[in-house]
């Protein structure tokens, strides 16, 4: 019998989560034309039968405090017929209030709505109760917790003891310490639950040493980090490109605007700093030198609201040393472009763990930035290395899975 599954949403009533789930329940109302999600249009990952978008129980987080519709209304990104037609099923969808840490940062400064507990401990415990009782809620065998949250502040992985060891964090918890920030605290969560954790954000969550070692003990499936939608996207497919021509990369220039509430919280420095970090890794390994200048630069433009446009200047040299360029100018929508990319994550990650793998899903790597456990950017190597994985493991000659 097909498993019931959900999926709970860290910042539920952002950008994205609204577009995903306004979007799943447009397609229940057969009000979406066309599926725009890889899952559902490659026929090697289409072989799979995976579940039915329609049938995923959608839920969530956030330290903000509105219902969904209202949330997706305010963010203009699916057009008001939609929501108006999904606008009941949208307000039912019950959203928690978040795990907090009083940082005093950007993201701190917008809270409204947060779990009360003394302690890290404290909002761990409360975190896998939301978790249990939203499964015996809507009978479901597992949920899928998906961090959708604004990014958070730059911090370094080494040389702190709470991200170290099991121990170590676990005794970090009860003495509420301040370097556990609030994305470990959810990682923690679905861990201790045993809930595949997909981390879409840039932030440093699942990714320390600590929280790796509890995924391996408690038999966890996790995939990340920070979607590849647009800039990087192209980028690490224009990349192999050059290198495959031997035209050498001399300079690579990247700019974008944003005027959402992802742009607001990258207009932070120590927040953008994170980003930064998971956007520049790409070039030089896949060119295997990194003797170019290659500069990122993401700027806060109010106005353009979801619509980010990206402008690429690409220097590189040719036949006998002479200098040539490219230009890009992408005018993207972020939230549509990520929306089909977290339900085709829950519905492949859903797929991989029922049937028993455990670990870092290294084969999601296309879907990021910066994957976990997976140090080729190249796009297409990524891709295929997806779609190998799945043929290989659970097509047995062209047929469909059963
Ligand atoms: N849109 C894209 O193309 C794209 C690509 C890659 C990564 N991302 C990342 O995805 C994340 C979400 O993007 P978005 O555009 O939906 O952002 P958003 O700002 O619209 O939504 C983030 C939500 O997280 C909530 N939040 C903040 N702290 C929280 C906490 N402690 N607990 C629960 N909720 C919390 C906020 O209140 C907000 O509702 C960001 O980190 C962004 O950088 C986006």
């Amino acid at each position: 019998m097909k498993k019931k599954i959900g999926a709970l949403f860290v910042g539920a009533l952002g950008s994205i989560s609204t577009t995903v789930i306004a979007g799943a329940f447009a397609k229940k109302l057969g009000l979406m034309e066309e599926s725009y999600l890889t899952t559902d249009n490659d026929q090697t990952l289409k072989a799979l039968n995976l579940v039915p978008i329609e049938d995923i129980v959608f839920g969530g987080w956030d330290i903000v405090k509105k219902d969904l519709y209202t949330a997706a209304l305010e963010h203009k990104v699916v057009k008001e017929k939609i929501l108006e037609a999904t606008k009941n099923k949208l307000q039912e969808v019950v959203v928690l209030a978040g795990a907090a840490t009083n940082d005093g940062g950007i993201i701190d400064s917008f809270r409204e709505n947060a779990i009360e507990a003394p302690s890290r401990r404290a909002i761990t415990t409360a975190l896998i109760n939301d978790i249990e009782k939203f499964k015996s809620r809507h009978g479901l065998d597992h949920v899928i917790v998906v961090n959708l949250s604004s990014t958070d502040k730059f911090i370094q992985v080494q040389g702190v003891p709470e991200y170290q060891s099991i121990e170590n964090f676990e005794s970090g918890l009860d003495q509420d310490s301040s370097r556990i920030t609030f994305g470990m605290l959810y990682a923690y969560a679905a861990i201790m639950t045993k809930s595949p954790y997909v981390n879409f954000t840039p932030s440093v969550t699942v990714d320390i040493p600590a929280l790796m070692d509890l995924m391996n003990q408690k038999g966890v499936v996790v995939a990340g980090k920070d979607g590849k939608t647009g800039q990087t996207l192209y980028k690490t497919v224009i990349a192999p490109m050059l290198k495959a021509r031997s035209l050498k990369l001399t300079g690579w220039y990247s700019v974008n605007i944003l005027g959402n509430k992802d742009g607001e919280v990258l207009n932070s420095p120590e927040n953008l700093k994170t980003k930064i970090e998971t956007k520049t890794g790409v070039l030089s390994e896949i060119m295997g030198y990194d003797n170019f200048d290659h500069q990122v630069k993401i700027n806060y433009y109010k106005p353009r609201g979801d619509a980010k446009e990206a402008w690429d200047n690409i220097d590189f040299c040719g036949w006998l040393g002479e200098e040539m360029s490219m230009k890009i100018n992408w005018v993207g929508k972020d939230s549509i472009l990520a929306a089909p990319l977290i339900l085709d994550l829950i519905r492949l990650t859903d797929f991989f763990y029922q049937k028993g793998e455990k670990g870092v899903l290294t084969q999601l790597a296309c879907y990021f930035k910066s994957p976990y456990n997976f140090t080729n950017h190249d796009f297409f190597v990524q891709w295929g290395t997806l779609t190998d994985h799945v043929s290989q493991q659970y097509l047995q000659q062209g047929s469909a899975y059963v």
